[in-house]
């Protein structure tokens, strides 16, 4: 069996594990329910409880691999590095909402080798690995046929590390150029939905590694139209990132300036 799909197949065990752990935190709807790392920054208990575990299952299946989480930083390196993000879409989370998911990718260099993202409040599992096509729920997926920004629904991510204008900017461009606009605080979701064709961009000023790390080998199994994101400064400082549906990638600079 090749060796990407030995790691995926266990990606997919351990992330369905992780997001049933997750789905034991989940907090009736209401006011949001969590720490604040910082306003709008939010951490809840199943974000610590959800890494460790994939920390040690990883650790006992691929030791030789690396390993980094959004909570806990690098604790291991290694040529090939699991990325793991145990809650994304927090803020979703925090209040009982359905849009967030536990995502896990693989990476090596500049390359994304494998990724799964499970949304278990909405009973979606998204997988892919290099060269081996994008799923969701086991079903192939492909990015949208859209050519016409006029008829696109593109979401546009926010997060309090960047002042609100770069928000706002990029807003308004969708907006100006007829699109629908949405944002729905998952980064990994938005991307996902590029994808499977939801959506037909997303596009966020900043955003860090392990938010993206599982969904990008995913967009580009879907035939998506993705920024370089692990090629400049992305994996250590985080960077901007957009994802498109192939048509639109002739006009995807009019948002971009
Ligand atoms: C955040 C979400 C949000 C995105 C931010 C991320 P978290 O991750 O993905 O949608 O706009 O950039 O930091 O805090 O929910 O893991």
């Amino acid at each position: 069996m090749h060796d990407l799909d030995t790691r995926l197949n266990a990606a997919i065990g351990l992330a369905r594990a992780a997001g049933d752990l997750a789905m034991r935190y989940l907090p009736q709807p209401g006011a949001a329910q969590a720490e604040l790392k910082g306003a709008q920054d939010w951490l809840t208990e199943a974000d610590g409880a959800v890494e460790a575990f994939l920390a040690a299952q990883i650790a006992d299946l691929f030791p030789q691999d690396g390993f980094q989480g959004e909570e806990g930083g690098e604790l291991r390196t290694g040529e090939r590095r699991w990325v793991v993000d145990p809650i994304d879409g927090t803020s979703n989370f925090a209040r009982g909402g359905a849009r967030w998911c536990v995502s896990l990718g693989l990476v090596e260099g500049t390359t994304p080798l494998l990724g799964v993202l499970v949304a278990p409040a909405l009973g979606e599992i998204y997988a892919a690995r290099r060269g081996g096509g994008a799923t969701l729920n086991a079903r192939p997926i492909r990015a949208a046929v859209t050519t016409d920004l006029r008829r696109a629904t593109i979401e546009v991510g926010w997060s309090p590390r960047l002042p609100d204008l770069a928000f706002q900017n990029l807003a308004n461009k969708v907006q100006a150029a007829g699109a629908m606009l949405r944002t729905g605080g998952s980064g990994a979701m938005g991307l996902a939905d590029v994808a499977s064709g939801r959506l037909d961009g997303y596009i966020e000023a900043h955003i860090n590694l392990w938010d993206v790390a599982g969904v990008l080998p995913i967009l580009a199994e879907a035939g998506a139209v993705v920024s370089p994101f692990l090629e400049g400064p992305g994996p250590v400082a985080g960077d901007l990132i957009y994802a498109f549906a192939p048509g639109l990638a002739e006009v995807k600079d009019r948002l971009m300036r």
